[in-house]
């Protein structure tokens, strides 16, 4: 008996999937035991990539989602309808889900794991976060075990190679974005990537496994990397530093047990490991009791890499239908079963390094004016150094030790309003 597939979506990662379900040989042989038994289109006109069986297409995506001989509905249409919808009803159908939207998963999550849990079937997201990289199934089983205390990631390749490559050539945000979409690296409508939308989905759904409990991806604080511009990353590699989009979920254990969930662009000291993760690469290291570090590393998009984590999954749920039969038990390790939120640390309560940029006028006791308003509000300095003019005004850059971010705010805010300080240019995040 074969297992059905019904699969949403021929884009690019639908091609790689169906290619690795067509193409067999020398992979695993729960392969042989999969067959596609509709594939949802748009058009059925389009020319494709992939030579399916006749009559396999069809644009009726509803009929395929409540198909009675589809045992598993692979997802990969994107955005949020009718992907969505298409999931719930192919949940209420008994379908497996396997998917690769982040989006859809980071913003309905909780209907959608309510749904399943109910109807006894597994969601399974390998490929909405990192790609190729495996990272949601090690972190429900292999590194199970450990209390985590962090994830650090660069979930993003888009961002990742606009930043590599701005460090590299020392030139703008802008220049290097219209380059990577004449490359095809970065999307015509960047906005999900470059605003760090799609990092905060990931991080959101990486956080939900790690820490145990549903995250309202509206409370996640995110900064993209519109901002970020040549002076910066020249000032930050003179201080040891590159600049990275970090997505971050980190627990508080002061005043109260909460967790930060953060993305934003940061100052990486050069010899942490994420720092020379570049272009389009994706890395996630985890921190965990007893574990200590781990780092994963690898493609974190395109075809054949992102089809590999949604085929893998096809093939762990098959795995469990042919030892288990279709039981409606879940397994507890592949399943995720809370339904609790997390209590997230307010962003004025976080603390973290910053970086600040000045421009001042040239008088005497600006340094001294600085390092009062800071040390007035708790905000202790690791380093402050001038090097040069900018418009005739003085350019000072300074480094902060841990702070609380609602002091270090209260004394930006008391700073601008000084004679002497022009305006405050930059404010980033230092790991
Ligand atoms: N747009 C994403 C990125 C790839 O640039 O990493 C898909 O998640």
């Amino acid at each position: 008996m074969a297992f059905k597939i019904g699969l949403l979506g021929l884009g690019t990662v639908g091609t790689g999937t169906a290619e690795i379900l067509l193409d067999t040989s020398g992979r695993n042989t729960l392969l042989n035991e999969i067959k596609i038994e509709r594939v949802g289109v748009r058009s059925l006109d389009k020319p494709r990539e992939v030579e399916l069986p006749a009559g396999t297409l069809t644009t009726d995506l509803e009929t395929l989602v409540t198909n009675p001989e589809i045992d598993i509905v692979v997802e990969l249409l994107g955005g949020l309808e009718p992907a969505r919808s298409l999931i719930l009803k192919a949940i209420a159908n008994g379908k497996h889900i396997v998917t690769a939207n982040k989006a859809v998963i980071a913003r309905h999550g909780d209907e959608i794991y309510t749904a399943a849990n109910k109807a006894g079937v597994y969601v399974l997201i390998e490929a909405a976060v990192g790609g190729g990289i495996p990272i949601i199934k090690p972190l429900k089983q292999s590194l199970g075990v450990n209390r985590i205390q962090s994830l650090i990631g660069i979930v993003n390749g888009t961002t990742n190679y606009i930043l590599t490559q701005m460090s590299a050539l020392g030139v703008d945000f802008q220049e290097v974005l219209a380059e990577a979409q004449q490359l095809g690296y970065a999307e015509a409508d960047p906005t999900a990537d470059v605003d760090g939308l799609d990092a905060a989905d990931k991080i959101a759904i990486l956080a939900s496994i790690a820490f145990g409990g549903r995250i309202n991806r509206e409370d996640i604080l995110c900064e993209g990397i519109r901002e970020i511009n040549a002076t910066d990353i020249n000032y930050a590699n003179n201080l040891g530093f590159v600049i990275k989009l970090l997505a971050i979920a980190k627990t508080n254990l002061e005043p109260d047990p909460s967790l930060q969930v953060r993305v934003h662009p940061t100052l990486v000291p050069k010899t942490h490991p994420l720092a020379n993760v570049n272009e389009v690469y994706n890395a996630v290291l985890v921190q965990g009791e007893p574990l200590g570090q781990v780092m994963f590393f690898g493609p974190g998009a395109g075809k054949g890499a992102t089809a590999s984590a949604v085929a893998s999954d096809i093939i762990n749920i098959v795995g469990i239908l042919k030892s288990n039969g279709n039981t409606k038990t879940l397994d507890p390790l592949l399943s995720l079963t809370h339904s609790d939120f997390c209590k997230l640390t307010p962003t004025e309560a976080i603390e973290t390094r910053f970086y600040a940029r000045f421009l001042c006028r040239d008088v005497p006791g600006v340094i001294g004016h600085l390092g009062t308003c800071f040390g007035k509000h708790n905000v202790s300095l690791e380093s402050v150094v001038q090097i040069g003019f900018r418009n005739k005004l003085a350019e000072i850059v300074v480094v902060t030790h841990d702070v609380i971010e609602g002091d270090f705010r209260q004394a930006l805010a008391e700073i601008k309003n000084s004679d002497t300080i022009d305006s405050i240019p930059s404010i980033l995040r230092v790991l």
